[in-house]
């Protein structure tokens, strides 16, 4: 089996300070891996490459056999609408505010063709019952729902076209602790069901530790570390993620 996305020595800085450098990861089908590392590490912005939304100075990104660097803006847009997904920290990056609920969802599935409207009315329904939303508010603006509802809303817009690969940006960010908990068993469940590939950025490692099949610590635009969940959680390695697991047992 090769890996579904892979890439290779991204380099790219801002100003002074790289804020990707030299970094090399890939992704495997139906697995979930998770960035972790302090503010600033260079996680977004690994994501955003990845996806083909910045270029890197240097390095190479492939997904399933293609170059997405040497994408066109409209290839890139397709893969984007059909086998990938993308799940902002802010539920309001990844959402539609002028659009209803349902129409969130619906609309995701008619940029990927589908064009009836009455199955466009049951396929929203039914994902807004999966991301335990009540399909009767499908005619309610997102500013009608809760912070932790317009997450869940994001995620079934990003889902219902059944990607391959979703990239989530700290979804549980800015959330109650004990919304948290049910967001992160959803997407467990999701990804699980789906068999989806997910990069989930995360600042929490206990979130890591539930959802990820394996872990890369990132500091200063450089993976430090990465292994299997339980290794690097059980074990780590690097000083910094020695760091990063006991301020955590601290807290
Ligand atoms: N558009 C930009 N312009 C200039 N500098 C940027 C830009 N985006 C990111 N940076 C810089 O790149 C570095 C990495 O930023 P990034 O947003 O990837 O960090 P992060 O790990 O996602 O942090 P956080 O956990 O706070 O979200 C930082 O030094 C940041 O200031
Ligand atoms: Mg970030």
């Amino acid at each position: 089996m090769s890996a579904l996305l892979e890439a290779d020595g991204l380099r790219l800085r801002f100003g002074a300070a790289p804020a990707l450098d030299g970094v090399s990861v890939a992704i495997w089908p139906g697995e979930v891996v998770a960035v972790v590392g302090e503010s600033g590490s260079g996680k977004s912005t690994l994501l955003r490459a990845l996806s083909g939304q910045i270029t890197a100075d240097a390095g190479t990104v492939h997904y399933a056999g293609q170059d997405v660097l040497a994408l066109s803006e409209a290839g890139r847009r397709r893969l984007m609408r059909t086998e990938w997904g993308y799940v902002h920290q802010n539920a309001r990056d990844g959402l539609r505010l002028g659009v209803s609920a349902g129409g969130n969802v619906g609309e995701r599935l008619m940029a990927a063709g589908e064009r009836r409207y009455d199955s466009i009315r049951e396929v929203a329904a039914h994902w807004m019952e999966r991301v335990e939303l009540d399909p009767s508010r499908m005619d309610e603006p997102p500013r009608n729902f809760s912070g932790g509802m317009q997450q869940r809303l994001q995620i079934a817009r990003c889902l219902v076209t059944e990607p391959r690969l979703v990239f989530m940006d700290e979804p549980t960010g800015g959330l109650d602790v004990s919304v948290q908990a049910r967001l992160l068993d959803l997407i467990r469940k999701l990804a699980k069901e789906m068999g989806l590939a997910v990069f989930l950025v995360t600042h929490d490692i206990a979130a890591a530790r539930l959802l990820a099949h394996r872990i890369l610590v990132m500091r200063r635009g450089q993976v430090v570390e990465e292994g299997l969940a339980d290794r690097v959680l059980d074990d780590p390695r690097h000083p910094y993620t020695q760091l990063l697991v006991s301020s955590v047992l601290a807290a």
